[in-house]
């Protein structure tokens, strides 16, 4: 299995990710009815943050947690669509990519999910 090196497999995994998530039942309405993301503009910004957490290459700038609490309030984004975000993350991985930076890729996007859905969990029961 290739291993995760250039901005090309970040593009593919996040290409691959948001396929996923776009058609998914538990997750995919966040995005398409509640955000009503702009793909040709989410897709970018995602292969940015990715090239920044994994690679050092400072392309992203902006404040991921932030984007995500307007979506909490109007539906909670709850500890189980973390997990489910996860697990499809994983799933996309293992499929596509092997390594160190793989393994790093999944270990990162667990660890801002669980501070996420902790953020969101918490942002719900101050309002
Ligand atoms: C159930 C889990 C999640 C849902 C439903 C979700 C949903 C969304 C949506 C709808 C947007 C687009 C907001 C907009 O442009 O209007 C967004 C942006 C973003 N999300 Fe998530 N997200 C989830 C988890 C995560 C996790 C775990 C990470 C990081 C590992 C993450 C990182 C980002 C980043 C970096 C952006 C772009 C922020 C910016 O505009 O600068 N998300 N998310």
């Amino acid at each position: 299995m290739k291993k995760l090196e250039t901005r090309a497999d970040i593009e593919l995994m996040v290409n691959r990710f948001y396929d996923k998530v776009g058609s998914d039942d538990t997750i995919g309405f966040f995005f398409n009815d509640v955000a009503k993301v702009d793909w040709s503009k989410h897709l970018p910004k995602m292969y940015s943050f990715w090239e920044t957490l994994l690679f050092g290459q400072i392309s992203y700038k902006g404040n991921p947690m932030a984007v995500h609490f307007p979506i909490n309030s109007e539906v909670a984004m709850e500890k189980r669509h973390f997990a489910h975000w996860v697990k499809l993350w994983t799933q996309t991985i293992e499929e596509n990519f092997s390594g160190e930076m793989a393994e790093m890729a999944i270990y990162k996007a667990t660890n801002i999910a669980n501070l996420m859905g902790y953020k969101m969990e918490t942002a719900r029961k101050l309002t």
